[in-house]
């Protein structure tokens, strides 16, 4: 065998073995693709958790006093918010520093979404359905919440405020009410 052929044969196997790979990326992608979208359902996003918007406000964990943040018995964080046209209920919510917190949404009426000032807290609320994850915000301070879907004439009013307190007066407060809300000012 000549140095040319050898060379060739070195390139030839090192093109199998990269279309291979490439291959094999292109297959694991394709079956990530078809399991999220099977297992987890593409839209909405996150969960495929459903409410009956006819009965948001009268019964069930959206009615307006089960709004905002509370600790549940099993320790958990959650904030519970409705979207409306045009704005949050409750306008101002209130979370600890460093703690995991879970959002449960959803909307009263046209597709809204919010995003908590410059984080990865992102998510759409749709009629019907609700929205859930899970999320820590590792400093405190107050953010902006906006609505980022377009949901009528009044969208870009549509916001609330969002304040990352420190954990232990977080939970002290807990102590002493069922929902905590923000601090004035
Ligand atoms: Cu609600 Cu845009």
């Amino acid at each position: 065998m000549n140095v040319h052929c050898a060379s060739e044969t070195v390139a030839v196997s090192a093109e199998r073995r990269w279309a291979c790979i490439v291959i094999a990326i292109i297959v694991l992608l394709l079956a990530m693709m078809v399991w999220t979208g099977l297992h987890w359902a593409a839209m909405p996003p996150s969960r495929v958790e459903t409410v009956d918007v006819r009965t948001l406000h009268l019964k069930g964990e959206f009615v307006e006093n089960n709004l905002g943040t509370a600790v549940e018995k099993d320790g958990r964080v959650v904030v519970r918010l409705v979207g409306q046209q045009y704005s949050f209920v409750p306008q101002c919510i209130v979370v600890p520093a460093g703690v995991p917190v879970t959002f449960r949404g959803t909307s009263s009426d046209a597709i809204h979404g919010f995003v908590v000032g410059r984080t990865n807290a992102n998510t759409m609320l749709i009629p019907g359905f609700i929205a859930t994850f899970t999320t820590t915000f590792p400093k405190a301070g107050e953010q902006l919440m906006p609505c980022h879907e377009y949901c009528g004439t009044g969208h870009e009013a549509m916001w609330a405020r969002f304040q990352v307190i420190p954990a232990d007066e977080f939970f002290a407060r807990a102590k002493t009410a069922e929902r905590i809300s923000c601090v004035p000012g």
